[in-house]
């Protein structure tokens, strides 16, 4: 396994793949590798021939400084852990190398941008569209894995991808739980052991709203979600949604067609989980 801390000298890398005729697969990190990101790894090297994963904690899609200087930093593990699993190359670039100067363009993602995680993080999702597109420009994947369990990112990433153009895949790979069913996330090592402990919950509690959801109405099993988690004295919903698959529309009413999602977002003391579920 490579490992680049400039673009430049992974770019004649990946121009050397390319020449080969190699599909190119990329998995964006902000490190604090665990199994999630690593389905995503051996998801690309089932259908990629090359597999290249970016460590980057990118600065503009925190909107709480609080939270980006938090934030787990395991590169030496990650490192380890990506060549165990026959990664091929990865990228550990500097603020300056991904911001030589300060990224000004704001993006316009209209309704998906505007509903769930945009207002409760304002200016997230830019930041997000920021480095993901600069990430693509450097590495030009073919392909490229993200988790479902950051589902409205997914759906902005595909706009942002539609909008500037590119022609590469957006894979979407299921979420990995612990066994406890906790979604796997960075920011689970940041829980207190109690927090720890309760926040199975969240998942516990959407499984079984997945079960009753028909009966009762669609503003009722919100209800019935925030009152179950929030008896827990250790976890706070900030939001819960439930909205259409494909277009992330907020659903009224069950009758509404197409396939539902329960998205949301509950506080363990400070560490902001989010987590969702088909219906
Ligand atoms: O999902 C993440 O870890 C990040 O938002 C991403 C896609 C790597 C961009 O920094």
């Amino acid at each position: 396994m490579q490992v680049f801390e400039t673009k430049d000298r992974l770019s004649i890398y990946i121009k050397q793949c390319k020449e080969r005729g190699e599909v190119v697969g990329f998995v964006p990190t902000m490190g604090a590798l665990h199994e999630g990101h690593i389905s995503l790894v051996k998801q690309a090297k089932e259908s990629c021939n090359v597999v290249v994963v970016s460590i980057f904690v990118n600065p503009t899609q925190f909107n709480d400084p609080k939270d980006l200087e938090r934030y787990p930093r395991t590169l030496e593990n990650d490192i380890k852990l990506l060549e165990s699993v026959g990664c091929d190359a990865v990228l550990t670039p500097s603020v300056e190398e991904i911001y030589p100067e300060p990224d000004t363009r704001q993006f316009d993602f209209g309704y998906i941008g505007e509903i769930m995680e945009g207002p409760k993080r304002p200016g997230h999702f830019n930041g997000v569209a920021q480095v993901v597109s600069r990430l693509f420009d450097i590495v030009n994947p073919d392909r490229a894995f993200f988790g479902m369990k950051d589902f409205q990112q997914i759906a902005i990433i595909r706009s942002m991808v539609s909008q500037l153009d590119y022609n590469i895949d957006i894979v979407s790979c299921p979420i990995v739980r612990e066994s406890d069913g906790l979604a796997m996330s960075s920011r689970n090592r940041l829980l207190s052991a109690e927090h720890r402990a309760t926040a199975p919950n969240i998942h516990r509690i959407l499984s079984e709203a997945v079960k009753i959801h028909n009966t009762m109405s669609v503003a009722e099993l919100k209800n019935w979600i925030i009152e179950s988690i929030n008896s827990n004295p250790l976890l706070e919903v900030e939001y819960v949604e439930i909205v259409d698959e494909k277009s992330l529309k907020i659903t009224e009413e069950w009758s509404e067609e197409g396939s539902k999602v329960i998205c949301i977002t509950v506080y363990a003391g400070e560490i902001r989980l989010i987590d969702n579920i088909i219906i």
